[in-house]
């Protein structure tokens, strides 16, 4: 067993170093000096009303399009409540988020897996699914995807809006990564190119920190009045205490600055993750992606992840199940590296540790 310190390749995380916790204790004073007995009290379920304002003028919709929950996961969930009966129909990309695999089982939908590639969904695959059945939702995330790191492509997000209006299925449009681009041009969301078939999710957790819990879904005002009603018999009202203290930071203007200073402690992160790919796994296959939490590697032939991970933990190096992300098999070469919460030297040193292991395993 190694005595090197531990090094994790498992979850999402953000660094902790990233959060704002100054300007965070200023807002916390600020809300509850000047909406103490609001932010302690019950209130709607669609959120605390000026932080939906900010919300709606931040994306340039109306205040009724907008609803707030404890978590964007919370959002997935509401939706299923919604629309998913058990053996009802819906799509994913092939990989995608475990967690929403997850709760897609637990409300008994039948998952049908559209394959991923390096500039968005395989639409001949789409399109032959298509065929078979309509699904109630395609569950997407267009912009930097976990956990593959792909962004897809305007003529693929085109292709997906006039399918989904032909088919009369709805788009959910996850994108907790949207806002943190390093390099490359931003694509318009899908919510953008169709806001009556789309319904989008944004989340704070990557943005601010996932300790106050606030996710955001966008869409039609009145899907969203019925989703409200499945929040009020769930939680009665979302934290409106963490609404509060983040609508202050937000309107004491601090998130561009706290974007700028995450693209600009992430990037590099990115970077030293892609070198050292190079450097000391070239023969594994990475994908390139342009911003976000994640990068991920197809393992050279031969060599399973499920291997890897048993034997990487002698280097003291922790990886995550890969197979946890395909909902119908597959993936056993699959391996998520997220890079943002390791700084470049540990990244460097954990890539050098999963070659090894790599070898290792190779024998
Ligand atoms: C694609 C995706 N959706 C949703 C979430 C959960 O976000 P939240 O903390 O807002 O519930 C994550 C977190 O890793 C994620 O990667």
């Amino acid at each position: 067993m190694s005595d090197k310190p531990v090094i994790n390749f498992t979850r999402g995380v953000p660094a902790t170093e990233s959060f704002p916790v100054e300007a965070m204790k200023i807002a916390s004073q600020t809300a509850l000096d000047k909406y103490g007995t609001t932010i302690l009290q019950y209130g709607k379920s669609y959120g605390f009303a000026p932080l939906r304002e900010w919300l709606a003028e931040w994306q340039g919709v109306s205040v009724d399009q907008v609803l707030t929950a404890n978590g964007s996961l919370q959002i997935v969930e509401f939706l299923c409540f919604h629309f998913i009966r058990p053996g009802d129909v819906v799509f994913t990309e092939v990989p995608t988020y475990d967690r929403t695999i997850t709760m897609l089982r637990r409300h008994g939908a039948k998952i049908v897996g559209i394959p991923l590639q390096p500039d968005g969904p395989d639409i001949d695959a789409l399109e032959a699914a298509l065929k078979q059945q309509a699904p109630k939702f395609f569950y997407l995330i267009p912009d930097f995807q976990n956990p593959s790191g792909a962004t897809c492509s305007l003529e693929k997000r085109q292709k997906l809006i006039e399918l989904s209006s032909r088919h009369g299925f709805r788009l959910l449009e996850d994108a907790p990564y949207r806002p943190l681009r390093y390099r490359g041009k931003e694509q318009p969301s899908l919510f953008q190119l169709n806001p009556t078939m789309t319904l989008h999710m944004l989340s704070f957790s990557k943005l601010v920190g996932p300790g106050p819990r606030i996710g955001m879904l966008y869409g039609d005002a009145e899907l969203l009045g019925q989703i409200a009603k499945i929040a009020e018999d769930t939680y009665i009202t979302p934290s409106l205490l963490s609404q509060g203290i983040v609508y202050e930071f937000c309107n004491a203007d601090n998130l561009p600055d706290q974007i700028a200073s995450l693209k600009a402690l992430y990037a590099p992160r990115l970077q030293a993750c892609l070198d050292a790919l190079d450097k000391h796994l070239p023969d594994a296959e990475a994908t390139r992606p342009e911003g976000g939490f994640f990068l991920s590697l197809t393992l050279p032939e031969g060599v399973a992840t499920s291997d890897v991970i048993k034997q990487a933990k002698r280097y003291n190096l922790n990886l995550a199940d890969g197979e946890a992300f395909f909902p119908n098999g597959g993936g056993e070469r699959f391996l998520r590296l997220p890079y943002c919460a390791l700084t470049p030297e540990e990244i460097e040193d954990g890539v050098k540790r999963l070659a090894q292991t790599v070898a290792d395993v190779r024998g």
